[in-house]
């Protein structure tokens, strides 16, 4: 296996993440990442030591004992009737009123990426995404080559004044607008709903599809819920969601809302794929939601990593340098942070190692890897005290990096 499809338990960091990052030296000390007195702010691993294991194993028991035939057999492609029956359940606790007819369930919402690359994207393709975007979408849309256009986002969410102008630009309809509107993956920011009413006038506008990806939508742990697209009642858009990180992503479970024409069309790139997703998972799905435990796992979660969050940004406050700065997310997984503009986080990586503490540098979250300056930091993983210690120790990495920059005076 080359290193580029591996996945490091420890650190959570995706394969795609290492492939992204460019130097295969920055790879290889990733694989050190895992060791145990390294702090990893690196991966997007969700806090799963919550879930009480005789509830998983209750729900598991009664799943083998009355599902036994199903469980253990192939089931429909297109996913189990009663898991998207559930999914209709978990999707209307955002305000979304979907068909479960709509419904595909794949693996992990990492699938339904491929999927829709595969479907849609022919080399040279204009595709939207949003700058920076989600690392895995990245490597799930290049093998099809497209030509991305990258829209940057800001605290309130995609440039729709940026976009306007590149749709105007563009000689071809692009094939769709790929967001995360909601805590996005990675910069914490969730946009606007203004931002949001711009966007889909601007579809309508220039008939382009969204790829609408929400698989944090319902970790908010402050402010108020803003509604996902998928909730509006435009008709062009493929809504993503995903089990990951309400429940676990052991069970990779995920799942489409699409207009039949693309249902169909997925349905049967799946079926190459891989016939069906795991139906004991499926099935475990089903009854952890039927019996309400992913409501009472999403109020476990929340008040977790609203400290982790805080503890986060009380040290950020304290160790980094002036000149830096950090969203706040409201809900989700991680924050972003911005470092003078000189600094190169991808180089200053394998000091942060040394000093035992990671995170991934900005340029893997770019399609033409600009972000140098950039770095995602994840606060769903770590403890309070790992994050405070984690940072002051980032913060002695970046300190050290200004003191050597301004002495050679490269500092501007
Ligand atoms: C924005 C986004 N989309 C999709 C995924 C993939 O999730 P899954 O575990 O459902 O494949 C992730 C995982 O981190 C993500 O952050």
């Amino acid at each position: 296996m080359s290193p580029e499809i591996t996945f490091d338990p420890y650190t959570g960091l995706y394969s795609e993440a290492n492939a992204l990052l460019r130097s295969s030296a920055i790879r290889d000390l990733m694989s050190v990442v895992g060791r145990h007195d390294v702090i990893s702010f690196a991966g997007g691993l969700p806090h799963i030591n919550g879930l009480p294991p005789e509830e998983l194993g209750s729900v598991l028991a009664s799943v083998v004992e009355e599902g036994f035939a199903e469980a253990f057999q192939y089931g429909e492609t297109e996913g189990r009737e009663p898991l998207k029956a559930a999914l209709v359940e978990v999707m209307a606790a955002e305000g979304i009123k979907a068909d479960p007819d709509h419904v595909l369930i794949t693996t992990g919402s990492q699938q339904a990426l491929d999927l829709l690359g595969r479907i849609f994207i022919d080399p040279g393709d204009p595709i939207v995404m949003e700058g920076p975007t989600y690392v895995g979408a990245l490597s799930a849309f290049r093998p099809a080559g497209p030509s991305v256009v990258t829209v940057p986002l800001d605290d309130e969410g995609i440039r729709t004044d940026l976009l306007a102008g590149e749709l105007e630009r563009l000689v071809e309809r692009p094939k769709f607008i790929y967001v995360v509107p909601t805590f996005q993956n990675p910069a914490g920011v969730t946009m606007h709903p203004r931002r949001r009413e711009e966007l889909l006038v601007l579809a309508e506008q220039y008939d382009a599809l969204i790829i609408e990806d929400n698989p944090y939508g319902l970790l908010r742990f402050e402010g108020e819920p803003v509604g996902p697209l998928a909730s509006s009642g435009y008709a062009n858009i493929v809504y993503l969601g995903t089990l990951s990180k309400i429940v676990s992503p052991g069970i990779r479970t995920g799942w489409v809302l699409a207009p039949p024409p693309i249902m169909e069309r997925l349905a049967m790139l799946k079926q190459g794929a891989d016939l069906c997703s795991p139906t004991l998972s499926q099935m475990f799905a089903e009854e952890y939601i039927r019996r309400g435990l992913w409501l009472k796992n999403l109020e476990n979660l929340k008040p977790i990593y609203h400290a982790r969050r805080d503890a986060m940004i009380q040290a950020l406050e304290k160790h980094f340098p002036e000149g830096s700065r950090w969203t706040r997310p409201q809900g989700g997984l991680f924050l972003w942070v911005t470092l003078p503009r000189f600094l190169d986080t991808e180089k200053m990586l394998p000091l942060a190692i040394e000093q035992r503490v990671a995170f991934v540098p900005g340029t893997a979250f770019y399609a033409d890897g600009s972000g140098a300056n950039h770095m995602r930091l994840n606060f769903s993983f770590s403890s309070e005290d790992q994050i405070a210690e984690g940072i002051k120790r980032l913060g002695k990495v970046i300190r050290k990096e200004i003191e050597l920059y301004r002495s050679l005076g490269l500092d501007a």
